[in-house]
């Protein structure tokens, strides 16, 4: 079933990575959320905003956020409640500092920081026990495509990191879809190639409980612009964005949103 049809809401989350500090968060979360108000369309309820600074700047992005329909997420986690990892910061100070929920998995961390699929089965469960909403990052490389080995890729990365998570959390999990080769490069994957991707990331979860996999949000993440973001959402299993370079300019994010409802 497509997302309306379903009854899934629209979720365009942006990534800010290694952007803004948290004067610029502010200023920023005032601009997106007078856009958002200021529209002259009411507020289409069935879409949810979420944006994803860093930590440093997680409370004053929730501070200015409080009481609008942004939300805050975070960029990772560490799975331990706490202990002597330097550097790490855990799922009660995510909270603490006014997260709702957490990306994980997100390709840049698996490259450059060691994210393994291992400490992600760890890291979903923990969010969830905590009350943060997850948002596991997969997606295959060019050359895993070009070897027609996407599927395997998926079908690993989306079994291995959610294999401790019951079926009643399957249905609240969040997947996004990122090709790697169509991250910040403006390569954005054909329509086809992301439903086609989405529809196998829902199969899986379908066969762990179909009930859960028609109520799970599946993204889709790379390259999207507000050019782009309006055919990409309409596609049957896609239920939202998840937006990088795009999402540093609450004009060009807005109109994101704008797109999507
Ligand atoms: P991009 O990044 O939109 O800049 O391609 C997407 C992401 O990495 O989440």
């Amino acid at each position: 079933l497509s997302a309306a049809a379903a009854g899934r809401s629209t979720l365009i989350a942006g990534n800010w990575k290694m952007h803004k500090l948290a004067v610029e968060a502010r200023s920023y979360v005032a601009e997106l959320r007078a856009l958002l108000e200021g529209s002259m369309q009411p507020p289409n309820e069935q879409v949810q905003v979420v944006i994803c600074p860093p930590f440093t700047a997680l409370h004053a992005a929730a501070e200015a956020a409080h009481g609008s329909r942004i939300s805050i997420f975070a960029q990772n986690m560490h799975q331990e409640p706490e202990g002597a990892f330097t550097g790490e910061v855990s799922a009660a100070m995510l909270l603490e500092a006014g997260a709702s929920g957490v990306l994980l998995g997100h390709s840049e961390r698996r490259a450059h920081f060691g994210e393994s699929d291992r400490a992600l089965a760890l890291k979903i469960p923990a969010a969830f026990s905590a009350g943060l909403r997850p948002v596991l990052c997969v997606g295959e490389s060019e050359e895993q495509r070009s070897a027609g080995e996407t599927e395997r890729t998926l079908r690993h990365q989306v079994g291995e990191a959610l294999a401790q998570v019951s079926a009643d959390q399957l249905a609240e999990v969040v997947i996004a879809y990122e090709p790697l080769w169509a991250i910040g490069t403006g390569n954005v994957a054909e329509a086809d190639q992301i439903q086609e991707a989405g529809s196998f990331i829902r199969a899986l979860l379908a066969a762990r409980s179909p009930a859960a996999a028609e109520r799970a949000h599946v993204l889709y993440g790379g390259s999207v612009s507000e050019r782009n973001a309006a055919e990409i959402v309409q596609l049957e299993d896609v239920d939202g964005l998840l937006v990088g370079g795009a999402s540093l300019q609450p004009a060009r994010f807005a109109a994101i949103v704008a797109a999507a409802g």
